[in-house]
């Protein structure tokens, strides 16, 4: 295989960044930031959680305007790029933030925005046929006239990157694309990048899982503070050199041991059903974290809504403290003490429009006064939570949609920890988030088992799981068909579970 180096002295850059800067209201995101990415190479982008990854690849498709620098595109430099000249020189992105719309089928999500028409109205089998064999093309198998909202997140994911392929991109980037997902989910990913690298597609490939790049990518970048602190052919870098790079020196904290002494039934599920789930059962104790896991898609998906008052039950009582609970009641399931921190950040955890601050003294007891915020009190507070969990910022307190996919995780995770907790679900708690926070992360979960709370957990990452997990509760087809306990879950049996397999 050639490297992205040995091509370097030869090959005209697929793309070339010259000096981009990038500063919102003073701050600086990018400084001075150079980078190239070769045809047919995968060129990681790492670093810490605010690094300023998402805003180099949003200023190279045209999303946001550099305030200094240039931008070449195959050689040609482009002082202005629109979203829409970016498009047409080739350039592709999957957002951090997925695009998709769910209440739309495949094949029109595929071709959304240029639907053929036919005598005046849109050709619908043309719509089928063109996404099918857009899919089949790249060997993705999803059906066409399924609503993408009732994929799995790795489906979801594939025909977004196929979305973009389709329109012709010869540079494609990818944000955090398996940020979410499990290991074989992650490989599906992988396997289409590598099929697009070996058709000549430039790949941008930003992630936190660093093993992960160190196996996919020619090349990587990792970024520190808005600027490049290393570019290197992967061959030449190994984990601790990525670490030290994107960290700097800053301290990593030593964990603390758990002390795991368990208190009474904390919540207690008897015979709960949904659309997927069937006859339900499980208790969680005061300080005990249960990880549920299942193939995805799954029906452990189904538990948070069922258990937050999202959704009613068909099936089933649920008690919480010992308490009956009022279910199918968003109301009911918070002042019984449940506290749902969800993976889709912004449309259910976070309020988009307010100021971190705000969104922090939403869920704080001591601030419940709506008639009279107490501005100093609401800063004071929020500044100390802020400390505690390492949210980073660059201005004083920006609205909480500017931040960085990482920092929004810390403030919708202190936002719930810090509160009264009786039962605690947490889905996907780390994802996206650099590996310092998720240490951070994983403690401020180990501290809130330790102050009596029980905690469900979802996580693709079975690393996490054995991190975290006092047991582990095994869901295939609705139903719980086993349960491991902590010094029993080995790496490659949770591994096996997701896939749906079975435990050696
Ligand atoms: N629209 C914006 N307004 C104000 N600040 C912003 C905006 N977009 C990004 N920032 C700030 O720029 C910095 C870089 O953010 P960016 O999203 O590029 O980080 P990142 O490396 O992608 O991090 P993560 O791994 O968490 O996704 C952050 O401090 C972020 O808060
Ligand atoms: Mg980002």
């Amino acid at each position: 295989m050639t490297t992205g180096r040995q091509e370097a002295a030869t090959v005209e850059p697929a793309l070339e960044l010259r000096g981009v800067s990038k500063s919102f209201g003073g701050a600086h995101a990018l400084r001075e930031v150079d980078f190239t990415l070769l045809p047919g190479e995968v060129h990681a982008l790492a670093g810490m959680n605010g690094a300023g990854k998402s805003t180099l690849v949003e200023v190279v498709c045209g999303a946001l305007a550099p305030d200094d620098g240039e931008i070449l595109v195959g050689g040609a430099s482009c002082p202005t790029l629109t979203p829409r000249r970016a498009r047409a020189l080739g350039v592709s992105i999957v957002h951090q933030r997925r695009t998709l719309v769910p209440d739309l089928t495949v094949a029109e999500n595929l071709l959304l925005g240029r639907l053929p028409h036919r005598a005046g109205r849109v050709d619908w089998s043309t719509v089928r046929n063109e996404a099918a064999s857009a899919l089949d093309d790249l060997g993705v198998e999803v059906p066409v006239q399924a609503a993408v909202g009732d994929l799995t997140p790795a489906q979801q994911t594939l025909v977004e990157i196929a979305r973009e392929v389709h329109v012709g991109g010869r540079i494609l980037i990818l944000d955090e694309p398996t940020a979410a997902l499990g290991g074989a989910d992650a490989a599906r990913i992988h396997d289409l990048v590598r099929e697009l690298r070996s058709r000549g597609t430039a790949v941008v490939y930003i992630s936190h899982h660093l093993d992960e790049v160190l196996a996919l990518a020619d090349r990587i970048t990792v970024m520190r503070d808005g600027r490049t602190a290393l570019t290197e052919a992967i061959e030449n870098v190994d984990l601790p050199a990525l670490v030290r790079a994107m960290i700097g020196d800053r301290l990593v904290a030593e964990p603390v041991v758990r002390k795991r002494t368990f208190g009474v039934a904390a919540l207690e599920l008897d015979q709960l059903g949904g659309d997927r789930l069937r006859d339900f059962d499980l208790t969680i104790r005061a300080g005990e974290i249960v990880a549920v896991l299942g193939p995805a898609g799954d029906a452990q998906r189904e538990l948070f809504p069922l258990l937050s008052g999202v959704r009613q039950p068909s099936t089933g009582t649920v008690r919480v403290g010992g308490n009956r609970l009022r279910t199918g009641s968003i109301r009911a399931s918070l002042s019984a003490g449940l506290r749902c921190v969800t993976g889709d950040r912004l449309v259910n955890g976070l309020v988009p429009g307010l100021s971190v601050d705000e969104n922090l003294a939403l869920a704080d007891r001591g601030m419940k006064r709506p008639w009279l915020v107490r501005w100093a009190v609401l800063h004071r507070r929020a500044a100390d939570t802020r400390r505690r969990y390492g949210v980073i910022t660059l201005a004083a307190d920006p609205a909480v949609d500017s931040l960085s996919g990482g920092n929004q995780q810390k403030v919708l995770l202190a936002k719930w920890l810090d509160t009264e907790t009786t039962v605690c679900l947490l889905e996907e708690p780390t994802s996206g988030v650099d590996v310092a926070a998720k240490a951070d992360i994983h403690q401020m979960v180990d501290e809130l088992a330790d102050r009596g709370a029980a905690v469900l957990l979802t996580s693709a990452d079975v690393d996490e799981v054995r991190r975290l997990a006092d047991r582990v509760v095994v869901i295939r087809g609705g139903r719980a068909v086993a349960e491991l306990h902590r010094g029993e879950l080995s790496r490659d049996d949770l591994v096996s579970l997701t896939v749906g397999g079975h435990v050696s």
